[in-house]
């Protein structure tokens, strides 16, 4: 079986099992985006709204930020596959019955860990960048601050990441830009060093 194969099966796999375990709910999932190919793994934390109604990660406002940062780097959605750790949205609803976005819980990010694990290992990158803590906290199985590891390859147990600033958390955090900037920078030569290129 090819990789988009293997990914499919695997996203069959996990809405069964997550629609058995929080039946009656029924949670719309937002599966990764690109192509299995890719030599450049994102994972982001979980989708929001708009990534919800139009089925894709980083799409609407968190999406169009995503690219501007990408721009830096000289990378574009069609070198990439994107992922979430979570692939429902994490909502909470207000006292007037409105929902909005809450970080995802322990519980759930350890839910979706072996289903994140299975698909980077038929993904096989070259490279995965983490963006913000839920997925680096994810990959290194602990819970090293992104603050001491930003902008420099880690080698965790699914492969070699790179981690970045959650891009939301650069407009939340105005000191955080040229950090921010200045890993992108460091992003895009280690690629070009290690030659990773997607076929
Ligand atoms: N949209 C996503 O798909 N993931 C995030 O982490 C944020 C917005």
């Amino acid at each position: 079986m090819d990789k988009q194969g293997k990914l499919n099966r695997l996203y069959t796999d996990l809405t069964e099992h997550f629609d058995a375990l929080y039946a009656p709910d029924h949670k719309i999932f937002v599966f990764g985006d690109g192509s299995p190919a890719s030599a450049i793994v994102l994972i982001g934390e979980a989708p929001g709204e708009q990534e919800t109604l139009l089925g894709k990660p980083f799409v609407g406002k968190a999406g169009k930020n995503l690219d501007e940062f990408l721009d830096i780097t000289g990378l574009h959605r069609p070198d990439l596959f994107i992922t979430n750790v979570v692939k429902f949205r994490p909502v909470k609803i207000s006292d007037k019955g409105r929902a909005s976005n809450r970080p995802p819980t322990r519980e759930e990010i350890s839910l979706f860990r072996p289903y994140l694990l299975e698909e980077l290992s038929i993904i096989a990158p070259k490279i995965i960048v983490t963006l913000g803590n839920v997925p680096l906290h994810a990959m290194t199985n602990d819970t090293t601050p992104i603050s001491s590891v930003h902008g420099q390859p880690l080698l965790c147990a699914p492969g070699t990441v790179f981690p970045l600033y959650h891009p939301a958390s650069i407009i939340y955090n105005r000191a955080l830009k040229e950090t921010y900037l200045d890993d992108l920078q460091k992003l895009k030569e280690y690629i070009s060093i290690n030659k990773i290129t997607s076929p």
